[in-house]
């Protein structure tokens, strides 16, 4: 199939390289010339596992290229997908400005009949709002069709997951458009949903929000684990074994962060108060999430009495390990929350350096080149994300590194009584805090 892809940022990028790699002719197309100068001259400007080998492998086999003209993508593809950024508007709602102006370019330049798919994350009924603008500004009168196709991947395994998909969702009305997309998919070997346009984009917020649902139902167990002597480690375990419920995403923290989960939910709680039927249970997961962080940090400010002019090391800056990605992380925030009390912080991340500098709200952190660097002379190490860097790490150095060795891990990424063996004050989230042996 010759698709084109309108938006070359996370989910643009991962699924134009993917769709190549399947054998599809792709355009990926994007409206910043220094990210087109970028991709055109083979570097990748984000940090995805295995996305690098994938785009290189198919632009040399002339399958992917990348272009800043939509008149070229859309004359050149029979499938054009939108995947812009759908930001989220001080209210909570969401900004559908680079959609609709998408829309318009797409329907000015188009000649022949084409599938329009969006994959960003939308509103329930968009769908309905992209088909009438691009009636409207459809100036050579060319049928088209509008399809929903959300993206479900995840940041730092965002290839395997486009690869091998739980489910494809296609939203369309048009028996037409249904097998085309479903061509587009056949070699992911995927079960594929179709349902009306309207489901399709209600199906995306309804996922994340249940996602979120349940990291906040296991962070609001931890509170009580914490207040009760219980683990919510074993907790998780015992109540995941059930079936029914799974034990992923029940891994308690500091709360979950990134481009998805805070953004959508936020939409989706003001979608149902457009709607008429307030979806007030989210509105509970947001206050859990953001209560965890604030009983984190209140743990902190217990153990060290006072963080003014504390020497505090942070590793982990990114939302979630193995991506790049430091939007509406945690753990930034905890640095800045730090920082503002006058601790010293010093913070350590092994991809998300290069954007952390140019970070003001981590203006006041000093930088280290690696997790043991960060740790030297320090009073209390903080963990925010779970690297497996982290994981590895030889603790008997660290502790040696350390002024005083006090580890507060927002990830649990240890066991309480290894810790207490191994000398340290360790506190984690749902657990007993433990002191040295
Ligand atoms: C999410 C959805 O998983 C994905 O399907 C959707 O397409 C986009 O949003 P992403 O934001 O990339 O993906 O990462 P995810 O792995 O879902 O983690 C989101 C946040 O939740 C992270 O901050 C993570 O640390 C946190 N989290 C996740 C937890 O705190 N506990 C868990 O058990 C799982």
């Amino acid at each position: 199939m010759d698709i084109s892809i309108i938006g070359s940022g996370y989910v643009g990028l991962v699924t134009g390289a993917c769709f190549a790699d399947v054998g599809h002719n792709v355009i990926c197309v994007d409206n910043d010339p220094r990210r087109i100068e970028t991709l055109q001259a083979g570097k990748v400007p984000i940090y995805e596992p295995g996305l690098e080998e994938v785009i290189h492998r198919n632009v040399s086999a002339q399958r992917l290229r990348f272009t800043g003209s939509i008149q070229d993508g859309v004359e050149n593809s029979q499938i054009v997908f939108i995947a812009v950024p759908t930001p989220q508007q001080p209210d909570g709602s969401v900004d559908l400005s680079f959609i609709e102006k998408v829309a318009r370019e797409i329907a000015g330049v188009l000649t022949s009949y084409r599938v329009i798919v969006d994959k960003s994350t939308v509103p329930v009924k968009t769908g309905e709002k992209v088909r009438e603008s691009i009636k409207r500004y459809n100036r050579h009168g060319a049928e088209f069709d509008v399809v929903s196709n959300p993206e479900f991947l995840r940041e730092g395994c965002a290839v395997a997951d486009l690869m091998r998909p739980d489910r494809i969702v296609i939203g369309a009305q048009s028996e037409h458009a249904i097998d085309l997309m479903k061509k587009v998919y056949e070699p992911f070997m995927a079960p594929i949903l179709v349902t009306d346009i309207n489901s399709a984009e209600l199906i995306k917020h309804a996922a994340n929000s249940f996602l979120a649902l349940k990291i906040s139902y296991i962070n609001a167990v931890s509170a009580i684990c914490e207040a009760s002597g219980a683990d919510v480690e074993k907790v998780a375990d015992g109540i995941g074994m059930d079936r029914r419920i799974g034990r992923t995403f029940l891994n308690a923290g500091i709360g979950y962060g990134g481009s998805c989960f805070p953004k959508d939910i936020a939409a989706f709680i003001t979608i149902s108060e457009q709607l008429g039927v307030p979806f007030n249970l989210l509105k509970e997961v947001q206050r859990i999430n953001a209560d965890q962080k604030i009983r984190f940090l209140k743990s902190i400010r217990e153990a060290l009495w006072v963080l003014r002019d504390k020497k505090i090391a942070v590793w982990g800056l990114t939302f979630k390990p193995d991506t790049d990605d430091l939007r509406s992380s945690v753990a930034i925030e905890l640095v800045s929350d730090m920082v503002k009390e006058g601790a010293h912080v010093t913070v350590y991340d092994p991809k998300g350096m290069a954007k952390a500098h140019e970070m003001e709200a981590l203006a006041g952190a000093k930088f280290a080149s690696s997790a043991l660097e960060g740790v030297e002379g320090a009073e209390a190490l903080v963990i925010a994300t779970e690297w497996a860097e982290f994981a590895n790490v030889d603790l008997a150095i660290v502790k040696e590194k350390m002024t005083t060795p006090i580890i507060f891990d927002g990830r649990n990424l240890f066991n309480p009584e290894t810790m207490a063996k191994l000398g340290f004050h360790y506190y984690s989230i749902g657990r007993a805090s433990v002191t040295p042996h």
